[in-house]
């Protein structure tokens, strides 16, 4: 897999958005064949968004042929909820890009069948066409979306109950009140992002440092989801010097050694 370290979170955030603009722009997505791109919540896209947003304003991107599926909600918060993952995707992506809003799929953590959601969920996204590029995050003990540690690696859309540290890790976005946060979400499988064509995992800050060390240096592990990366034919992970605090001086020379012609130049938009 690929590792690319950015000196700091900015230039991340605009490698990434334009590494995605031009894997869209490259597809040259129409209505018959539009481009299916897996995204996530947390704090870790939002520099992306940011970017890609000012790229759609820009006129140099457009989403009018791009499909997403978002990789979790929570179960039981209306969707209007300031800390719902529908409401943060408006917030933070949707509200600002020409994007069809039939093009659009993310969970509903509110279905009546929650089970039934989840499979047509995974049916939906084959129907699509499969994903070609899923961007993800992860949470500070090496999950993905919402597969905890211990979440099967060939796993598929389902409910899931949260672990304390992740609700810990999220009672920040409920008034620091561990109560606040819902106990259990719906979520895209391990297996549901490892089928992506192609998939882009963002690691910054300290407080992944251990993850990062886990994911590059250590093997794949149920305990530490993302890890699975390893064996994706297009897998990266993209992060910052914080987030590798952990690894091995030697680790991060050598990644930084055979990445250093694509880190060296600044982003471009292919034309
Ligand atoms: C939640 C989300 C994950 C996300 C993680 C980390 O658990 N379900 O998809 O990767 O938070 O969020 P942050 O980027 O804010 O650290």
């Amino acid at each position: 897999m690929r590792i690319l370290i950015h000196e700091n979170y900015q230039q991340l955030a605009k490698w990434t958005a334009y590494y995605m603009a031009n894997k869209i722009r490259e597809f040259n997505p129409t209505p018959e064949k539009p481009f299916v791109l897996g995204l996530p919540t947390g704090s870790s896209p939002i520099g992306v968004y940011t970017e890609l947003i000012e790229l759609v304003k820009q006129d140099r991107l457009t989403f009018q042929n791009v499909i997403t599926f978002n990789m979790d909600e929570y179960v039981g918060i209306p969707e209007n909820h300031p800390q719902s993952y529908h409401y943060f995707m408006d917030k933070h992506l949707f509200n600002y890009i020409d994007i069809p809003r039939e093009n659009i799929n993310i969970l509903n953590g509110n279905a009546a069948d929650l089970e039934k959601e989840c499979e047509e969920y995974e049916k939906k996204i084959e129907r699509a066409g499969g994903i070609h590029l899923f961007l993800g995050g992860i949470g500070p003990d090496g999950h993905i979306a919402f597969n905890e540690p211990g979440s099967s690696l060939k796993s598929k859309t389902r409910i899931k109950t949260l672990t304390y540290d992740t609700i810990l890790a999220n009672s920040r976005f409920f008034d620091n009140d561990i109560k606040k946060v819902p106990r259990t979400a719906l979520t895209v499988g391990v297996d549901t992002v490892m089928k992506a064509q192609e998939v882009l995992i963002i690691i910054n800050g300290y407080n992944k440092a251990r993850a990062l060390q886990k994911v590059v240096e250590e093997g794949i592990n149920h305990m530490w989801t993302v890890s699975v990366l390893q064996l994706h034919p297009k897998g990266m992970i993209i992060c910052d010097e914080d987030a590798t605090l952990e690894l091995k001086v030697g680790t991060v020379k050598y990644f930084k050694d055979i990445e250093k012609e694509e880190l060296r130049n600044s982003p471009k938009l292919i034309e």
